[in-house]
C-alpha cells in the first residue's frame, strides 16, 4: 500500500466495473483514479448512466471492482474477503439513498437502533441514536413513525442509521432527490454539521447543483470515466461556492 493511501480516506486506481451483457459488456465504472481525503465533502455529477450509483456501491463494499485497487480508511476492499467486507459495512461506511426506506413500524429512534443492533449493545446504541438525532434537531421526534415525519426529518433519520456506531464515511446517492430545494438546504446544513462535529468523509452522487454547491470538490462522470473535476476553497463549514458551469 502507498503512503498516499495510508494517509486519504478513500484511493481509487484504475477502478473498472463491468458488466456481462450478452456477448459484450458494459463498463458502467471505466478506470477510474480519485483519492480523497478525510473529512472532504466530494460531490460525483454526470448524467443518468454516467456510474455514480455503481461508483458509491463499490465505495461501500457492496459491489467488487472487476480491476483495479479500492482503498476505503485502509482497507484493500478489491482483496477483502466475504466476512471482511461486512465488517467493513458495519463499521466504516453508512449509505443514504432517495428514499430514506425506514420501517414502519418503529419509531425514529428505534429505526436508527435497530440498524446496529448485532453489533453493539443497546443501550449504547441508544445513546449514540439519541445524541445523533438531537444533533439533527430531531430530539422532539424520537418517538414518531416515518409515517408522522416529513420527507427531510426521515432523511435525517436515514442518516443518523448510516452514522451509527461511529461510521466514519458517509456515502449519499441523490439524497435530497425528494425534497424541495428548502428541506435541501436544511439536509445539507445537517450533513455539513455531521461533517464538522465527526470529522466526516462525504461522497455525494447528485443532479442537483445546490448540492453540489456544498462540496469542495466537484467530480463528473461520463459514461463510467472521470471527465473534470473542480475545487474550491472551504471558507466555512456551511457555507456554499458558486458553481461556474
Ligand atoms: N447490475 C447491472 N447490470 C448491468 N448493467 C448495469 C448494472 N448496474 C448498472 N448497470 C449499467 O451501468 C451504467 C451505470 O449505471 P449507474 O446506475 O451507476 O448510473 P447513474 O449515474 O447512477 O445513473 P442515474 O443518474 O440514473 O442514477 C448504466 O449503463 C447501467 O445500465
Ligand atoms: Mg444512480
Amino acid at each position: 500500500m502507498s503512503s498516499s493511501a495510508e494517509r486519504d480516506a478513500i484511493v481509487l486506481e484504475s477502478v473498472s466495473r463491468s458488466y456481462p451483457s450478452g456477448d459484450a459488456e458494459v463498463t458502467a465504472v471505466c478506470d477510474v483514479t480519485l483519492r480523497i481525503p478525510p473529512n472532504e465533502m466530494i460531490a460525483v455529477t454526470g448524467p443518468s448512466g454516467s456510474g455514480k450509483t455503481t461508483l458509491l456501491n463499490l465505495i461501500g463494499g457492496l459491489d467488487r471492482a472487476t480491476r483495479g485497487a479500492l482503498t476505503v480508511m485502509g482497507e484493500r476492499l478489491d482483496l477483502a474477503n466475504e466476512a471482511a467486507l461486512t465488517r467493513f459495512r458495519a463499521r466504516v461506511v453508512g449509505i443514504v439513498f432517495q428514499e430514506a426506506h425506514l420501517l414502519p413500524g418503529l419509531t425514529a429512534l428505534e429505526n436508527v437502533v435497530v440498524a446496529g443492533l448485532p453489533h453493539a449493545p443497546a443501550h449504547e446504541l441508544r445513546a449514540e441514536a439519541t445524541m445523533l438525532l438531537e444533533s439533527m434537531g430531531l430530539a422532539d421526534r424520537l418517538g414518531f413513525p416515518p409515517s408522522k415525519l416529513s420527507a427531510g426529518q426521515r432523511q435525517r433519520v436515514a442518516i443518523a442509521r448510516a452514522l451509527l456506531m461511529g461510521r466514519p464515511v458517509l456515502l449519499a446517492d441523490e439524497p435530497t432527490g425528494n425534497l424541495d430545494a428548502s428541506s435541501t438546504e436544511d439536509l445539507l446544513a445537517v450533513i455539513a454539521g455531521l461533517r464538522e462535529d465527526r470529522e466526516l468523509t462525504v461522497v455525494v452522487a447528485t443532479h442537483d447543483p445546490a448540492v453540489a454547491s456544498f462540496a469542495e470538490r466537484v467530480v463528473r462522470l461520463v459514461d463510467g470515466r472521470l471527465d473534470g473535476e473542480s475545487r474550491f476553497d472551504r471558507v466555512a463549514p456551511i457555507e456554499r461556492h458558486e458553481l461556474s458551469d
